[in-house]
């Protein structure tokens, strides 16, 4: 296949670069590096030992990447380009939605006019709002209990994509629906490189374990919860990755919607304890107020992808937690100021 990775340089994008091109597909990236490096498509082909085409455009442009793609030849697109601070989404709401939605509409017109039909979607758990239950199947509704515009955001683009499938039948759709993605490469040359403070937790971690910042700030420890912190589906990268793989080799015309996690649960104590174990560094904390819009608890009920997709992830928080510390001590300042 070649594929047109949009958003192809970011944390995801590039891990699932690295998989399709030492399975042998061809990988088209776009991206306008405004939350990503060059560095990382390069490393990409150091890792694969094949090239990647590189296009630097913004897709909200359509005029830009109608003409930068105008003569690119591929058969499937995986989307993942967007912005993904739910913080910043809610001071910024209107660059959020401009960026997310206008992408997605703009990728589905382009494929439209190259007769594109292969389509995957990079959506997020965020989708379920405030769950009924800890464990998640996709059957559970969406929408309800959403508090922020760029859940919003990926609860709109699946609408979008659902009615641009409508009117194009032949579409092949899967909307995979992301739970916590952690770790990096196992090699620790690719890896989550955000800017700034993380607002995440494990690169959060990762850097007071590396000594940048001082403490985590354990986010509320009064849930109904075995220790009373968050509990998520820490899925590793390369897992979450090969899923995009599965997923691709299963399109058929329709929209199909696969939750992609672990179906194991772990705490904001554990994955500290876990980072601890695996970086044998210190890892200082103390528990503050819960964080506005968290819920207790988001575990994925991942038996579709597994039965479906044949996929499932095999990889521990520990080798997560070990290939982000290796990540981390490799590259203590990201990807900033490389190449
Ligand atoms: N947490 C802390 N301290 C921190 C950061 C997080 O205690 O400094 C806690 C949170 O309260 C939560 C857990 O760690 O219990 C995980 O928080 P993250 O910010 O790492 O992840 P979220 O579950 O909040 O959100 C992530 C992605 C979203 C996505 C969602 C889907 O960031 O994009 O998973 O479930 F929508």
């Amino acid at each position: 296949m070649r594929v047109l990775l949009t958003g192809g340089a970011g944390y995801i994008g590039s891990h699932i670069a690295v998989v399709l091109l030492e399975e042998g597909h061809d990988v088209i990236v776009i991206d306008d590096f405004s939350n990503s490096h060059p560095e990382a498509v390069r490393r990409v082909e150091e890792l694969s030992g094949r090239p990647v085409i590189r296009i630097d455009c913004d897709l909200a442009d359509l005029d830009a990447s109608s003409r930068a793609l105008a003569d690119v030849e591929f058969d499937s697109v995986i989307h993942l380009a967007g912005l993904k601070s739910i913080g910043e989404s809610v001071s910024r709401p209107s660059s959020y939605y401009r960026t997310n939605i206008v992408a997605t509409l703009n990728i589905l017109d382009i494929m439209a006019i190259k007769d594109v039909r292969r389509f995957v979607f990079s959506s997020s758990a965020t989708v379920y709002g405030t769950p009924d239950s800890p464990v998640i199947d996709e059957s559970h509704p969406v929408g309800r209990g959403l508090t922020n515009p760029y859940g919003w955001s990926k609860w709109m683009n699946e609408q979008i994509i659902r009615d641009v499938q409508h009117a194009r039948p032949e579409l092949e759709v899967s909307l995979l629906r992301y739970f916590n993605p952690v770790g990096a490469h196992p090699s620790g040359q690719i890896g989550e490189s955000p800017s700034g403070t993380p607002n995440n937790l494990m690169p959060y971690v990762a850097q007071v374990a590396a000594g940048t910042r001082d403490r985590v700030s354990v986010f509320g420890d009064s849930y109904a919860t075995p220790d009373g912190t968050g509990v998520r589906d820490y899925i590793h990268i390369m897992d979450l990755a090969e899923g995009h793989l599965a997923a691709l080799a299963h399109l058929s015309p329709g929209v199909t919607v696969y939750n992609l996690g672990t179906g194991v649960g772990h705490s904001v104590l554990e994955l500290i304890r876990e980072f601890s174990a695996q970086s044998g560094r210190e890892i200082p904390y103390r528990v503050t107020a819960p964080r506005t819009g968290d819920v207790s608890s988001a575990i994925a009920d991942p038996a579709k992808a597994n039965s479906e997709l044949g996929w499932r992830a095999t990889r521990s928080l520990a080798d997560s937690c070990r290939d982000s510390w290796l990540w981390q001590s490799q590259n203590p300042q990201g990807l900033t100021g490389q190449g």
